[in-house]
Protein backbone atom coordinates (compact mmCIF):
# COMPACT_ATOMS: atom_id res chain seq x y z
CA UNK A 1 0.00 0.00 0.00
CA UNK A 2 1.36 3.60 -1.02
CA UNK A 3 1.90 6.54 1.13
CA UNK A 4 0.18 4.92 4.64
CA UNK A 5 1.16 8.30 6.12
CA UNK A 6 -0.70 11.03 4.02
CA UNK A 7 -3.45 12.36 5.44
CA UNK A 8 -6.36 10.69 2.99
CA UNK A 9 -8.77 12.70 4.52
CA UNK A 10 -6.87 16.36 4.63
CA UNK A 11 -5.83 15.48 1.30
CA UNK A 12 -9.87 14.57 -0.30
CA UNK A 13 -11.40 18.01 1.30
CA UNK A 14 -8.17 19.89 -0.12
CA UNK A 15 -9.03 18.50 -3.46
CA UNK A 16 -12.74 19.05 -2.71
CA UNK A 17 -12.10 22.86 -2.47
CA UNK A 18 -9.69 23.13 -5.27
CA UNK A 19 -6.87 23.56 -2.77
CA UNK A 20 -3.20 22.16 -3.93
CA UNK A 21 -2.66 19.10 -3.35
CA UNK A 22 0.71 16.32 -2.74
CA UNK A 23 -1.51 14.19 -5.17
CA UNK A 24 -4.54 13.43 -6.82
CA UNK A 25 -6.78 11.25 -4.36
CA UNK A 26 -8.25 7.82 -5.67
CA UNK A 27 -11.35 6.08 -4.98
CA UNK A 28 -13.68 3.99 -7.30
CA UNK A 29 -17.43 4.07 -7.12
CA UNK A 30 -18.56 0.42 -6.16
CA UNK A 31 -15.62 0.26 -5.03
CA UNK A 32 -16.94 -2.68 -2.75
CA UNK A 33 -18.82 -4.86 -4.62
CA UNK A 34 -18.18 -8.23 -6.78
CA UNK A 35 -14.98 -8.04 -8.52
CA UNK A 36 -13.29 -8.33 -5.08
CA UNK A 37 -13.38 -12.12 -4.56
CA UNK A 38 -14.04 -11.48 0.05
CA UNK A 39 -16.95 -9.61 -1.28
CA UNK A 40 -18.51 -12.82 -3.48
CA UNK A 41 -17.71 -14.94 -0.47
CA UNK A 42 -20.04 -12.96 2.14
CA UNK A 43 -22.51 -12.56 -0.44
CA UNK A 44 -22.31 -16.43 -1.16
CA UNK A 45 -23.55 -16.38 2.55
CA UNK A 46 -26.21 -13.22 2.69
CA UNK A 47 -28.56 -11.58 0.63
CA UNK A 48 -27.48 -8.09 -0.81
CA UNK A 49 -30.05 -6.01 1.61
CA UNK A 50 -28.66 -8.20 4.48
CA UNK A 51 -25.40 -6.88 3.79
CA UNK A 52 -26.84 -3.34 3.83
CA UNK A 53 -28.67 -3.93 6.75
CA UNK A 54 -26.40 -5.17 8.81
CA UNK A 55 -23.83 -2.85 10.14
CA UNK A 56 -21.32 -5.61 11.33
CA UNK A 57 -21.72 -6.91 7.38
CA UNK A 58 -22.23 -3.43 5.57
CA UNK A 59 -18.47 -2.37 7.35
CA UNK A 60 -16.72 -5.17 6.57
CA UNK A 61 -17.42 -5.14 2.73
CA UNK A 62 -16.92 -1.26 2.83
CA UNK A 63 -13.53 -1.97 4.41
CA UNK A 64 -12.45 -4.57 1.88
CA UNK A 65 -11.60 -2.12 -0.68
CA UNK A 66 -9.64 -0.07 1.96
CA UNK A 67 -7.65 -2.85 2.47
CA UNK A 68 -6.94 -4.75 -0.36
CA UNK A 69 -6.39 -1.34 -2.83
CA UNK A 70 -5.60 1.47 -0.04
CA UNK A 71 -7.73 3.53 -1.83
CA UNK A 72 -7.99 7.21 -0.44
CA UNK A 73 -11.55 7.26 0.62
CA UNK A 74 -14.05 4.55 1.75
CA UNK A 75 -17.47 4.82 0.71
CA UNK A 76 -20.01 3.10 3.18
CA UNK A 77 -21.71 0.35 1.64
CA UNK A 78 -25.66 0.88 0.65
CA UNK A 79 -28.12 1.31 -1.93
CA UNK A 80 -29.58 4.68 -3.17
CA UNK A 81 -33.21 2.48 -2.68
CA UNK A 82 -32.98 1.78 1.20
CA UNK A 83 -34.89 4.99 1.61
CA UNK A 84 -37.36 4.05 -1.22
CA UNK A 85 -37.93 1.35 1.02
CA UNK A 86 -37.74 3.51 4.05
CA UNK A 87 -40.50 6.45 2.30
CA UNK A 88 -43.03 3.21 2.17
CA UNK A 89 -42.23 1.44 -1.06
CA UNK A 90 -41.36 -2.25 -0.73
CA UNK A 91 -37.36 -3.11 -2.53
CA UNK A 92 -36.36 -6.52 -3.81
CA UNK A 93 -33.01 -6.79 -4.94
CA UNK A 94 -33.12 -9.96 -7.76
CA UNK A 95 -30.18 -10.24 -9.40
CA UNK A 96 -31.07 -8.28 -12.26
CA UNK A 97 -31.03 -5.59 -10.20
CA UNK A 98 -33.46 -3.87 -8.01
CA UNK A 99 -37.44 -4.58 -8.02
CA UNK A 100 -40.03 -2.23 -6.64
CA UNK A 101 -43.34 -4.54 -7.11
CA UNK A 102 -45.77 -1.04 -6.04
CA UNK A 103 -44.06 1.85 -8.52
CA UNK A 104 -45.52 5.15 -7.57
CA UNK A 105 -47.59 6.37 -10.41
CA UNK A 106 -50.48 8.18 -9.76
CA UNK A 107 -51.15 11.61 -6.71
CA UNK A 108 -52.65 9.37 -4.20
CA UNK A 109 -49.25 7.11 -4.20
CA UNK A 110 -47.00 10.24 -4.08
CA UNK A 111 -49.11 11.04 -0.71
CA UNK A 112 -48.67 8.05 0.79
CA UNK A 113 -44.58 8.71 0.34
CA UNK A 114 -43.20 9.22 3.85
CA UNK A 115 -40.86 11.27 5.33
CA UNK A 116 -38.49 8.97 7.74
CA UNK A 117 -36.51 9.68 10.78
CA UNK A 118 -33.16 7.99 9.58
CA UNK A 119 -32.10 6.91 12.74
CA UNK A 120 -34.54 4.64 13.44
CA UNK A 121 -35.78 3.63 9.82
CA UNK A 122 -32.75 3.31 8.99
CA UNK A 123 -30.34 3.45 11.69
CA UNK A 124 -28.01 0.68 10.33
CA UNK A 125 -26.77 3.09 7.93
CA UNK A 126 -25.19 5.68 9.99
CA UNK A 127 -24.16 2.99 12.52
CA UNK A 128 -21.83 1.48 9.97
CA UNK A 129 -20.34 4.84 9.12
CA UNK A 130 -20.12 5.57 12.74
CA UNK A 131 -18.14 2.22 12.85
CA UNK A 132 -15.76 2.30 9.41
CA UNK A 133 -14.89 6.11 10.90
CA UNK A 134 -13.93 4.07 14.22
CA UNK A 135 -11.99 1.46 12.67
CA UNK A 136 -10.28 3.61 9.93
CA UNK A 137 -9.38 6.94 12.23
CA UNK A 138 -9.41 10.63 11.67
CA UNK A 139 -7.63 10.75 8.49
CA UNK A 140 -8.77 8.63 6.26
CA UNK A 141 -12.78 10.14 4.50
CA UNK A 142 -15.77 8.24 4.69
CA UNK A 143 -18.34 9.35 2.53
CA UNK A 144 -22.42 8.98 2.86
CA UNK A 145 -24.65 8.75 -0.26
CA UNK A 146 -28.20 9.19 -1.65
CA UNK A 147 -29.70 9.49 -4.99
CA UNK A 148 -30.37 12.14 -6.69
CA UNK A 149 -34.56 12.70 -6.82
CA UNK A 150 -34.45 12.47 -9.99
CA UNK A 151 -33.14 8.92 -10.16
CA UNK A 152 -34.69 7.77 -7.39
CA UNK A 153 -37.74 8.85 -8.95
CA UNK A 154 -37.02 6.80 -12.01
CA UNK A 155 -36.65 3.25 -9.84
CA UNK A 156 -39.84 4.31 -7.76
CA UNK A 157 -41.78 5.10 -10.87
CA UNK A 158 -40.52 2.39 -13.36
CA UNK A 159 -39.97 -0.22 -10.67
CA UNK A 160 -36.64 -1.43 -12.33
CA UNK A 161 -34.09 0.22 -14.67
CA UNK A 162 -35.59 0.43 -17.81
CA UNK A 163 -34.35 1.85 -21.26
CA UNK A 164 -34.98 5.36 -21.83
CA UNK A 165 -37.57 5.76 -18.81
CA UNK A 166 -40.41 6.31 -20.77
CA UNK A 167 -43.30 5.95 -17.83
CA UNK A 168 -41.50 8.16 -16.06
CA UNK A 169 -41.00 10.67 -18.64
CA UNK A 170 -44.84 10.16 -19.16
CA UNK A 171 -45.88 11.21 -15.52
CA UNK A 172 -43.80 13.92 -15.63
CA UNK A 173 -45.64 15.28 -19.06
CA UNK A 174 -48.81 14.11 -18.15
CA UNK A 175 -48.91 15.79 -14.37
CA UNK A 176 -46.03 18.20 -14.55
CA UNK A 177 -46.85 18.96 -10.56
CA UNK A 178 -47.72 15.86 -8.90
CA UNK A 179 -44.40 14.81 -10.30
CA UNK A 180 -42.59 17.34 -9.02
CA UNK A 181 -44.59 16.97 -5.52
CA UNK A 182 -42.56 13.81 -6.11
CA UNK A 183 -39.25 14.75 -6.50
CA UNK A 184 -40.25 17.29 -3.40
CA UNK A 185 -41.06 14.39 -1.15
CA UNK A 186 -37.69 12.63 -2.55
CA UNK A 187 -35.50 15.99 -1.41
CA UNK A 188 -37.39 16.12 1.58
CA UNK A 189 -36.64 12.26 2.79
CA UNK A 190 -32.90 12.80 1.54
CA UNK A 191 -32.17 15.97 3.38
CA UNK A 192 -32.40 14.28 7.04
CA UNK A 193 -30.95 11.34 5.58
CA UNK A 194 -27.85 13.21 4.44
CA UNK A 195 -27.91 14.88 7.39
CA UNK A 196 -28.00 11.66 9.89
CA UNK A 197 -25.41 10.35 7.56
CA UNK A 198 -22.81 13.63 7.88
CA UNK A 199 -23.96 13.20 12.01
CA UNK A 200 -22.40 9.72 12.11
CA UNK A 201 -18.62 10.98 10.36
CA UNK A 202 -19.09 11.18 6.55
CA UNK A 203 -16.69 13.44 5.77
CA UNK A 204 -18.41 14.13 2.12
CA UNK A 205 -21.34 12.99 0.46
CA UNK A 206 -22.32 11.86 -3.01
CA UNK A 207 -25.68 12.26 -4.83
CA UNK A 208 -26.01 9.70 -7.83
CA UNK A 209 -28.00 11.17 -10.46
CA UNK A 210 -26.88 8.19 -13.09
CA UNK A 211 -30.44 9.09 -15.00
CA UNK A 212 -30.25 12.45 -15.19
CA UNK A 213 -28.89 12.12 -19.14
CA UNK A 214 -31.94 10.59 -19.65
CA UNK A 215 -33.21 14.33 -19.56
CA UNK A 216 -33.31 17.19 -22.20
CA UNK A 217 -31.63 20.48 -20.92
CA UNK A 218 -35.17 22.26 -20.74
CA UNK A 219 -36.72 19.30 -18.60
CA UNK A 220 -33.83 18.78 -16.78
CA UNK A 221 -33.32 22.26 -15.46
CA UNK A 222 -37.35 22.33 -14.65
CA UNK A 223 -37.42 18.81 -12.94
CA UNK A 224 -34.08 17.17 -11.78
CA UNK A 225 -31.67 20.33 -10.91
CA UNK A 226 -34.82 21.79 -8.67
CA UNK A 227 -34.96 18.80 -6.62
CA UNK A 228 -30.52 18.64 -6.45
CA UNK A 229 -30.86 22.21 -5.55
CA UNK A 230 -33.10 22.01 -2.67
CA UNK A 231 -31.23 19.23 -1.17
CA UNK A 232 -27.84 20.49 -1.45
CA UNK A 233 -28.70 23.72 -0.22
CA UNK A 234 -30.13 21.91 3.08
CA UNK A 235 -26.41 20.21 3.21
CA UNK A 236 -23.45 22.57 2.33
CA UNK A 237 -21.45 24.23 4.56
CA UNK A 238 -21.04 20.66 6.35
CA UNK A 239 -19.46 18.89 4.35
CA UNK A 240 -18.37 19.08 0.35
CA UNK A 241 -20.99 17.28 -1.91
CA UNK A 242 -20.46 15.70 -4.88
CA UNK A 243 -22.76 15.07 -7.91
CA UNK A 244 -22.54 12.56 -9.86
CA UNK A 245 -24.23 12.67 -13.54
CA UNK A 246 -23.59 10.20 -16.17
CA UNK A 247 -23.95 11.06 -20.41
CA UNK A 248 -24.50 14.22 -19.25
CA UNK A 249 -22.54 16.82 -21.51
CA UNK A 250 -25.66 18.54 -22.42
CA UNK A 251 -26.65 19.31 -18.70
CA UNK A 252 -23.11 19.78 -17.05
CA UNK A 253 -23.25 24.07 -17.23
CA UNK A 254 -26.48 23.78 -15.33
CA UNK A 255 -25.14 20.60 -12.93
CA UNK A 256 -22.58 23.28 -12.28
CA UNK A 257 -25.40 25.16 -10.95
CA UNK A 258 -26.36 22.64 -8.38
CA UNK A 259 -24.63 23.95 -5.39
CA UNK A 260 -22.42 20.85 -5.29
CA UNK A 261 -18.44 21.28 -4.45
CA UNK A 262 -17.45 18.40 -6.67
CA UNK A 263 -18.81 17.73 -10.00
CA UNK A 264 -18.57 13.83 -11.27
CA UNK A 265 -18.75 13.25 -14.55
CA UNK A 266 -18.23 10.49 -17.01
CA UNK A 267 -15.64 9.24 -20.14
CA UNK A 268 -17.44 11.02 -22.38
CA UNK A 269 -16.56 14.16 -21.71
CA UNK A 270 -12.90 15.62 -21.37
CA UNK A 271 -11.90 17.13 -18.48
CA UNK A 272 -9.78 19.68 -19.34
CA UNK A 273 -12.61 21.14 -21.62
CA UNK A 274 -15.17 21.00 -18.18
CA UNK A 275 -12.64 22.65 -16.45
CA UNK A 276 -12.32 25.66 -19.03
CA UNK A 277 -16.17 25.82 -19.31
CA UNK A 278 -16.88 25.91 -15.62
CA UNK A 279 -13.86 27.24 -14.17
CA UNK A 280 -11.99 26.33 -11.42
CA UNK A 281 -14.43 26.58 -8.43
CA UNK A 282 -15.89 23.41 -8.75
CA UNK A 283 -14.03 20.65 -8.77
CA UNK A 284 -13.98 17.38 -11.11
CA UNK A 285 -14.11 14.10 -9.83
CA UNK A 286 -13.69 11.52 -12.55
CA UNK A 287 -13.41 10.17 -15.08
CA UNK A 288 -12.20 6.94 -16.56
CA UNK A 289 -14.07 3.93 -18.25
CA UNK A 290 -14.43 1.36 -16.39
CA UNK A 291 -13.74 -0.57 -19.23
CA UNK A 292 -10.66 1.12 -19.41
CA UNK A 293 -9.63 -1.35 -16.20
CA UNK A 294 -10.50 -4.64 -18.47
CA UNK A 295 -7.59 -3.97 -20.80
CA UNK A 296 -4.00 -4.57 -20.77
CA UNK A 297 -1.84 -2.90 -18.26
CA UNK A 298 0.41 -0.06 -20.75
CA UNK A 299 -3.61 0.69 -21.67
CA UNK A 300 -4.77 0.88 -17.90
CA UNK A 301 -1.52 2.97 -16.70
CA UNK A 302 -1.76 5.36 -20.09
CA UNK A 303 -5.42 6.40 -19.95
CA UNK A 304 -4.85 7.34 -15.45
CA UNK A 305 -1.84 9.23 -16.37
CA UNK A 306 -3.78 11.25 -19.21
CA UNK A 307 -6.64 11.79 -16.94
CA UNK A 308 -4.51 13.02 -14.23
CA UNK A 309 -2.55 15.26 -16.31
CA UNK A 310 -5.68 17.19 -18.19
CA UNK A 311 -6.65 18.52 -14.77
CA UNK A 312 -3.11 19.49 -13.64
CA UNK A 313 -3.48 17.52 -10.30
CA UNK A 314 -6.11 20.96 -9.08
CA UNK A 315 -9.59 20.58 -7.74
CA UNK A 316 -9.13 16.81 -8.90
CA UNK A 317 -10.50 13.25 -7.35
CA UNK A 318 -9.74 10.78 -9.72
CA UNK A 319 -12.61 7.82 -10.26
CA UNK A 320 -13.84 5.86 -12.71
CA UNK A 321 -16.90 7.26 -15.20
CA UNK A 322 -19.03 4.65 -13.15
CA UNK A 323 -18.66 1.87 -11.25
CA UNK A 324 -16.10 -0.64 -11.20
CA UNK A 325 -17.19 -3.55 -13.78
CA UNK A 326 -17.96 -7.12 -11.96
CA UNK A 327 -15.58 -8.79 -14.50
CA UNK A 328 -12.74 -6.72 -13.71
CA UNK A 329 -9.54 -8.10 -12.84
CA UNK A 330 -8.65 -7.20 -9.24
CA UNK A 331 -5.03 -6.58 -10.22
CA UNK A 332 -6.06 -4.45 -12.85
CA UNK A 333 -7.69 -1.97 -10.15
CA UNK A 334 -5.07 -2.17 -7.99
CA UNK A 335 -2.78 -0.93 -11.08
CA UNK A 336 -5.39 1.77 -11.12
CA UNK A 337 -4.77 2.71 -7.52
CA UNK A 338 -1.15 2.03 -7.81
CA UNK A 339 -0.82 4.15 -10.88
CA UNK A 340 -2.95 7.66 -9.18
CA UNK A 341 -0.94 7.50 -6.11
CA UNK A 342 2.30 7.13 -7.52
CA UNK A 343 1.92 9.61 -10.47
CA UNK A 344 2.60 13.13 -8.98
CA UNK A 345 5.16 13.92 -11.30
CA UNK A 346 4.35 12.14 -14.59
CA UNK A 347 1.10 13.85 -14.13
CA UNK A 348 1.78 17.33 -13.83
CA UNK A 349 4.61 17.78 -16.15
CA UNK A 350 2.45 17.71 -19.11
CA UNK A 351 -0.15 20.12 -17.69
CA UNK A 352 2.82 22.12 -16.57
CA UNK A 353 4.67 22.66 -19.43
CA UNK A 354 0.88 23.67 -21.59
CA UNK A 355 0.98 26.49 -19.46
O1 LIG B 1 -19.75 2.36 -4.30
C1 LIG B 1 -19.79 1.50 -3.41
O2 LIG B 1 -18.95 0.59 -3.30
C2 LIG B 1 -20.89 1.61 -2.37
C3 LIG B 1 -22.05 0.82 -2.61
C4 LIG B 1 -23.06 1.16 -3.69
C5 LIG B 1 -23.88 0.18 -4.28
N1 LIG B 1 -24.79 0.79 -5.08
C6 LIG B 1 -23.78 -1.26 -4.01
C7 LIG B 1 -24.38 -2.21 -4.96
C8 LIG B 1 -23.44 2.39 -4.24
C9 LIG B 1 -22.86 3.78 -4.02
C10 LIG B 1 -24.55 2.14 -5.10
C11 LIG B 1 -25.28 3.20 -5.82
C12 LIG B 1 -26.32 2.82 -6.76
N2 LIG B 1 -27.23 1.80 -6.64
C13 LIG B 1 -26.63 3.53 -7.94
C14 LIG B 1 -25.94 4.78 -8.42
C15 LIG B 1 -24.64 4.50 -9.07
C16 LIG B 1 -24.73 3.66 -10.30
O3 LIG B 1 -24.15 2.56 -10.27
O4 LIG B 1 -25.33 4.09 -11.27
C17 LIG B 1 -27.71 2.88 -8.56
C18 LIG B 1 -28.37 3.30 -9.86
C19 LIG B 1 -28.08 1.80 -7.72
C20 LIG B 1 -29.20 0.85 -7.93
C21 LIG B 1 -28.71 -0.51 -8.14
N3 LIG B 1 -28.16 -1.30 -7.15
C22 LIG B 1 -28.72 -1.26 -9.35
C23 LIG B 1 -29.22 -0.75 -10.69
C24 LIG B 1 -28.18 -2.50 -9.05
C25 LIG B 1 -28.09 -3.67 -9.99
C26 LIG B 1 -27.02 -3.50 -10.98
C27 LIG B 1 -25.77 -4.13 -10.50
O5 LIG B 1 -24.71 -3.50 -10.56
O6 LIG B 1 -25.88 -5.28 -10.04
C28 LIG B 1 -27.79 -2.51 -7.68
C29 LIG B 1 -27.16 -3.60 -6.92
C30 LIG B 1 -25.87 -3.27 -6.23
N4 LIG B 1 -25.64 -2.16 -5.48
C31 LIG B 1 -24.71 -4.10 -6.18
C32 LIG B 1 -23.78 -3.43 -5.38
C33 LIG B 1 -22.41 -3.91 -4.97
C34 LIG B 1 -24.57 -5.47 -6.80
C35 LIG B 1 -25.45 -6.41 -6.06
C36 LIG B 1 -24.85 -7.73 -5.64
O7 LIG B 1 -23.95 -7.80 -4.77
O8 LIG B 1 -25.36 -8.73 -6.13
Amino acid sequence: MQSTSINRKDLFLRACGGEAVARVPVWMMRQAGRYLPEYRGIRAKHGFLEVCKTPELAVEVSLQPFRRLGVDAVIVFSDILIPAEAMGLPLEMGDAGPNLPNPVRKKSAVEKLRVFDPEIETGFLPEAIRRIVRSVGPEVPVLGFAGAPWTLACYMVEGQAKEGFSTVKQFFYHEPKTFRELLHRIAQATIPYLKAQIAAGAAAVQLFDTWCGELNLEDYQESALPAVQEVISEISGSVPVIYYTKASQHLLRAAARSGANVLSVDWRVDLGEIRGALGPKIALQGNVDPAVLLGPAEKIRGVTLDTLSSLAGRGHILNLGHGILPNTPVENSQLFVETAQRAVLQAMRPAVQSQ
